[in-house]
């Protein structure tokens, strides 16, 4: 069986703890090594990645390049409206042909549905770099930053402030298989997709209240009020209004709760300087660890 890593609520919870624990040990193996360094095991020596991307990126484009390289292969990047794919070539016929060219495939795209349709006749690992409906890297490193931070996310309450969107929804696919509570406070207009507020079970709750969700939360969470690809940008900021994340909020949650941010922030409206910029905030580390937390997925693909 190839192994793809599509959406967190496809692993079991077992594989997806054992990914966890590999990240934050191949990161503690190379701490101080250069950054091109490969890690001592190497697990994706002879290997190459290939990245597709339909929408722009900063972290998630340089994370992968850099995680290929510490774990000893490499990468080919390519924008979508560089390639075929951009005038219409099938995307089946993409990832055949590509299956046949490196060994494993990660794809930003607007369309959940594509990533799917390449992975079902891919014969190399697909892995998901964001879609319209999730975005599981993303978490994975999240999860790992307030591991670091904060001890086992386990029993932990992460309150998620802002838009139902892609991100919110990994992290209630990530609820139920790590065992915290996610508390989404999002306007009734923008709630999570009801199919994966269902995947979180008993896991999550849903309010519209962003001071209800942060009560004596462990981790305050938000993202972009309008993402890649949406439209309704006026309408989003007068809907959104009420969800900023300040000190005032912040002050809700735990006395030492932390802040995070999938990047990239939106300064004076999801979130104020203060926060951002401030010692709650473990948003750097949250980006490093999209490396770190790629790696493990990576090497995680491969062994299969
Ligand atoms: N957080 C994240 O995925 O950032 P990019 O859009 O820059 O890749
Ligand atoms: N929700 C954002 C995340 C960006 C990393 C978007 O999809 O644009």
């Amino acid at each position: 069986m190839v192994r793809h890593f599509l959406d967190i609520h496809r692993l079991d919870a077992t594989e997806l703890r054992a990914i966890l624990d590999d990240a934050h040990a191949r990161k503690a193996a190379r701490k101080g090594w250069p950054k091109g360094r490969a890690d001592a095991d190497a697990p994706a020596k002879d290997r190459v990645l290939a990245m597709i991307f339909e929408k722009n990126s900063t972290r998630t484009r340089f994370s992968f390049d850099a995680a290929i390289r510490q774990l000893g292969g490499s990468a080919i990047i390519a924008n979508s409206t560089d390639m075929q794919l951009g005038r219409g070539e099938p995307v089946e016929d993409t990832a055949k042909v590509l299956s046949r060219m490196v060994d494993a495939v990660m794809i930003r795209a607007n369309d959940h549905e594509d990533v799917e349709r390449f992975a079902r006749v891919s014969t190399v690992p697909v892995i998901n770099g964001l879609t319209d409906r999730s975005h599981p890297c993303q978490i994975l490193a999240d999860l790992m930053t307030i591991e670091e931070h904060r001890g086992p996310v386990a029993g932990k309450t992460i309150a998620w402030i802002g838009d139902g969107n892609n991100v919110c929804h990994s992290f209630l696919h990530a609820a139920p298989k790590f065992g915290f509570h996610l508390n989404v406070a999002c306007p009734a207009e923008y709630h999570p997709d009801l199919h994966d507020l269902a995947r979180a079970g008993n896991n999550a709750t849903l309010t519209s209240d962003p001071r209800e969700a942060v009560a004596g939360a462990d981790v305050v969470v938000t993202d972009t009020w309008v993402s890649m690809g949406d439209q309704d940008y006026e309408e989003r900021l007068e809907a959104f209004e009420a969800y900023g994340v300040d000190d005032a909020l912040m002050a809700l949650a735990a006395p030492d709760a932390a802040f995070l941010h999938c990047l990239p922030a939106h300064r004076g409206e999801e979130v104020t300087d203060a926060v951002i910029d401030g010692p709650k905030s473990l948003v750097w580390d949250e980006a490093e660890n999209r490396i770190h937390a790629q790696k493990a997925v990576l090497a995680w693909c491969f062994a299969g």
